[in-house]
């Protein structure tokens, strides 16, 4: 069903979002190398071995981008600072121009009435700290917080609100379990590791940042419905470790201070030595949650060792990425946070699709991304109607990027890339959104 800025309360907020290896061009300004960088060198881990080296030039083009997001009608904007830009060796002395390049793009937003809304960090770990173990190095948290300190001492007077860690279980699982992320690892341990420390550097982030007397902080996680495949009860089992691991062990961590006994029986073994002990620091209080959602995932038992599942194609229409759309996930997510914490507004900090979009004719049209995310503001409608406190809902992405280790074919994006010229051409659902905001 098509919308207006009236189908929503009163102050409901759209965005869009990106982050920073995906669209600045991580080759300019000095930034330090990441284990992004060294991921994508090793041949078979990316699609052609692309890498974020120049991306959509944001880093240079962040004005006309800027201007763009403005002609959109959005009021708010999700980026993301990379460490590696800030901070080089992931340590030490900052980068002038990293601090000059983020302090000038939230004037700029700010010039343009448009609300900066941080994330700390999307994945670009500085190498050096990943030649130290990174996640899975318990002193991550000790440096996560001084990178926050060095970052938000300059710009945290004038973002509106700020996340530590883009979608944990990416960090976690899919980069130390699946392997499919840098810095691509399959090791249980790692993987258990990496899920805690990151939860840890949460928390230790956003103490330094209330510290810094900043408001308006939250976390943002990336949530998958899990379908059972089959009435079995088996498969009811799997899809229920499955959402043990992915959408449950995080939200809770923060939450209620526990992981779920599913997730625990195959990770519990390799979590670091006194664990338990960090939900002191893990469940600073936030203001907010951020829920990241695209898809679901038919999950049926498996053999072998823990988790013993698979995943199984389903029958629904797909995505580019071959995801199935499903938006009743998303009403159900929704309603699971509002449940579990009642006094927290939500937000949608991620949703979208890739589309195999061309450009013809100076024009590109894309249908399908507009009924993707119409369909999926129904969703918000009926869990707002049901009594969630949503506040707002944010498209990935503002433009076509570099979608890890995908490479550049996946388009998000709202605006078209031209990959070779970095010409942008704003979408037909860019410019029916742009509509409906006004
Ligand atoms: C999310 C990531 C984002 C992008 C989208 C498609 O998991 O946060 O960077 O890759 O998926």
């Amino acid at each position: 069903m098509t919308w207006t800025r009236k189908d929503f309360p009163e102050g409901f907020l759209f965005g869009a979002a990106t982050s920073a290896y995906q669209i600045e061009g991580h080759a300019f300004g000095k930034a330090g190398p990441t284990h992004w960088d060294s991921f994508a060198a090793t041949p078979g881990n990316v699609v052609r071995a692309e890498d974020g080296a120049r991306a959509c030039d944001h880093y240079h083009r962040w004005q006309e981008d800027l201007d763009l997001l403005q002609g959109l009608g959005a009021d708010v904007y999700r980026f993301s600072t990379s460490w590696a830009r800030v901070l080089p060796e992931g340590t030490g002395t900052p980068n002038a121009e990293g601090l000059d390049f983020y302090d000038r793009l939230v004037d700029g937003l700010l010039e343009r009435g448009l609300k900066p809304a941080a994330t700390l960090y999307h994945w670009e770990l500085p190498q050096p700290l990943a030649d130290r173990g990174g996640w899975r190095n318990r002193d991550i948290a000790d440096w996560f917080a001084d990178f926050t300190a060095v970052i938000m001492e300059r710009i945290g007077d004038r973002v509106w609100s700020a996340a530590p860690i883009n979608e944990p279980w990416c960090v976690g699982w899919l980069s130390h379990f699946l392997g499919h992320h840098a810095p691509g690892l399959r090791d249980i341990r790692a993987t258990a590791r990496a899920m805690h420390h990151v939860l840890l550097s949460h928390g230790r982030s956003i103490e330094v940042m209330r510290g810094l007397g900043m408001g308006n902080l939250g976390g943002v996680f990336n949530m998958e419905w899990a379908n059972p495949a089959d009435g079995s009860q088996e498969a009811a089992g799997a899809a229920a470790t499955y959402d043990a691991y992915y959408n449950r062990f995080f939200l809770e961590g923060v939450l209620t201070g526990a992981y779920p006994e599913e997730a625990l029986e195959g990770l519990g073994p390799h979590m670091p030595d006194n664990w338990q002990d960090d939900f002191a620091t893990i469940c600073q209080p936030l203001d907010w949650i951020g829920v990241n959602y695209y898809t679901r995932k038919n999950i049926a038992p498996a053999p072998g060792p823990w988790p013993a599942l698979q995943e199984i194609d389903g029958p629904l229409p797909k995505t580019q990425m071959g995801w199935e759309i499903f938006p009743e996930g998303l009403y159900q997510f929704i309603t699971r946070v509002s449940t579990l914490a009642p006094d927290l507004p939500i937000y949608v900090t991620e949703n979208g699709m890739a589309n195999p979009d061309v450009l013809t004719g100076g024009a590109v049209n894309d249908p399908e991304r507009l009924a993707y995310i119409d369909a999926h503001l129904d969703a918000c409608r009926r869990a707002i109607a049901d009594g969630a406190d949503l506040r707002g809902y944010f498209i990935w992405s503002l433009m076509d990027n570099y979608e890890w280790a995908l490479g550049y074919e996946k388009r998000f994006g709202l605006i078209h890339v031209d990959f070779e010229t970095l010409q942008r051409t704003p979408k037909a659902s860019y410019h029916a959104i742009a509509e409906r905001l006004r």
